[in-house]
């Protein structure tokens, strides 16, 4: 295969499809007929069983596949997310979204790549050395951290009631965020496949800086495509990237247009090459894969919640960029329909402003870098560029999955502005001497709108606290100043 025709053909994934595939908006089908709603109650794998995630090498891998099995009635919801979990798993199709959008001559090496991401699901030996790797080069597990006084501040507003508030603290990741959960595991995919050229596309750098690290600890070739306009924004970790040994390119653009560069190149090396998606986004297996490894952060915190109180949480809030982070504490909880899932996106300089990054509240459905899911585009199919203070929240699509769950409304999603998400960066340094990546603040800050809502004084919720904000510093300083 040529490289000039899968360049040819790389170039109709992301600028043609979403001209002809673009359909009206499915925002209010709950229940959608076409997803195969099915009344009947049938038994369900409710009860979920967690083992300790971090193990000794060969101990029992548990995988978001891998449930323990309790009789109990199925509700229509459980039945459905059920439905498309099976259905997914081969086709990664989440009802309508998802899906492999792409010319025929990358459908093999995904075919591939699919095969290979069910191989090491069930393979004892791979499971055994992620989880050392999780365990020992990660530093996992994360803590769940009770936020005492963020909850007495929330208190203090609601005249003594109020949540109790916890952090699942993904910041303290190797290399700050949650991307490297992701990162790792399959690059040692990648290094199993017999590929030794890796190539990511990141927007804040936390995905480039977690890739490099990885290709670096397995002495895999790593070049990063980062958008210019990302570059001159999130530098420190630029400079992170090439300290780990990568090779860092610039893309006119920011992380959509470095995302379409990364395929591009990807596509003409499909025998060295590895693209190692850090979003949950882009054709199947690749947001499965994400949604996967990022699964490690809810099980932790169901097992967490059981030690702490002895329940699960009322509530859990994830910021939605791609949704890596959002599915990776949500998928875990997805049957458990007495947790809300609140996933919050961002609002930018206003929902109405047409500068945000809400695609799951102000998107249509459509094709994008080889997925449907919910996505942002004018009339004609043409994306529109979107924007946060958050950089890794600019993105114009979104998960399938996530798209999915909005639609049978197992999910529930708000956004949060520019200003809101800087204001709650700084509450929580304030509040708890944590300073969080701006697009973490966005889940911390729609606490604001939440715990006044919250009917029960002591209601459990806990925030994902994705990343950390070394790298917003300057930027929430400016706006202080500015204030
Ligand atoms: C710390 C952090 N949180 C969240 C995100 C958003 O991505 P996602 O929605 O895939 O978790 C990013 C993306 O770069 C990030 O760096």
């Amino acid at each position: 295969m040529s490289c000039a025709k899968n360049f040819h053909s790389v170039s109709v994934i992301h600028s043609t499809l979403p001209q002809f595939s673009k359909q009206k908006s499915s925002s209010n089908l709950n229940f959608n007929p076409k997803l195969g709603y099915n009344k009947s109650s049938a038994l369900s794998y409710s009860a979920i069983t967690v083992d300790p995630v971090v193990t000794a090498p060969n101990d029992k891998y548990i995988s978001s596949r891998s449930i323990n099995i309790e009789p109990t009635v199925k509700s229509d919801m459980v039945a459905l997310i059920d439905q498309a979990e099976e259905k997914s798993a081969t086709t990664g199709k989440f009802g309508a979204f998802g899906g492999v959008f792409v010319p025929e001559t990358l459908v093999s090496s995904l075919s591939k790549l699919a095969a290979e991401f069910n191989l090491i699901l069930h393979d004892r030996d791979f499971q055994g050395e992620l989880q050392v790797a999780l365990r020992d080069y990660v530093g996992r597990e994360t803590p769940l951290y009770y936020a005492k006084r963020l909850s007495d501040y929330y208190k203090g507003k609601g005249n003594g009631q109020g949540p109790e508030i916890y952090l699942k603290r993904e910041d303290l990741n190797h290399g700050g965020a949650h991307k490297i959960n992701n990162a790792i595991a399959q690059a040692m995919i990648a290094q199993r496949m017999g590929r030794t050229s890796i190539v990511a596309a990141t927007g804040a750098g936390q995905h480039g800086v977690a890739t490099a690290a990885a290709c670096a600890k397995l002495g895999l070739e790593c070049t990063v495509f980062v958008g210019n306009v990302d570059m001159a924004r999130q530098p420190h970790n630029v400079l992170l990237m090439k300290h780990l040994g990568a090779e860092v390119k610039s893309v006119k653009g920011m992380f959509k247009d470095a995302t379409s560069e990364a395929i591009r190149n990807w596509v003409c090396d499909l025998d060295r090459g590895y693209l190692l998606a850090g979003a949950a986004v882009g054709p199947h297996p690749l947001p499965s894969m994400v949604r996967e490894f990022q699964a490690v952060i809810g099980k932790e915190t169901r097992r967490q919640a059981m030690e702490k109180w002895g329940g699960k949480p009322d509530a859990v809030v994830a910021c939605v960029g791609s949704g890596s982070n959002a599915l990776g504490i949500f998928h875990e909880f997805v049957r458990d329909e007495d947790v809300r899932l609140i996933g919050v996106e961002a609002a930018g300089s206003g929902i109405e402003s047409g500068r945000h990054s809400a695609t799951l509240a102000k998107g249509d459905v459509g094709v994008y870098h080889g997925a449907m899911s919910y996505l942002l585009q004018d009339d004609q199919g043409q994306i529109i560029a979107p924007h946060s203070v958050g950089v890794g929240l600019e993105y114009p699509a979104v998960s399938p999955e996530l798209s999915f769950l909005k639609d049978i409304g197992r999910a529930e999603f708000h956004s949060v502005t520019d200003e809101e998400a800087l204001d709650a960066y700084a509450l929580l340094c304030k509040t708890e001497g944590i300073f969080p990546a701006l697009e973490a603040a966005h889940a911390v800050a729609y606490l604001e709108k939440l715990c006044p809502t919250l009917a029960v004084d002591g209601a459990k919720v806990v925030v994902n606290c994705s990343g950390r904000g070394d790298k917003d510093a300057g930027a929430v300083m400016e706006y202080l100043m500015k204030k």
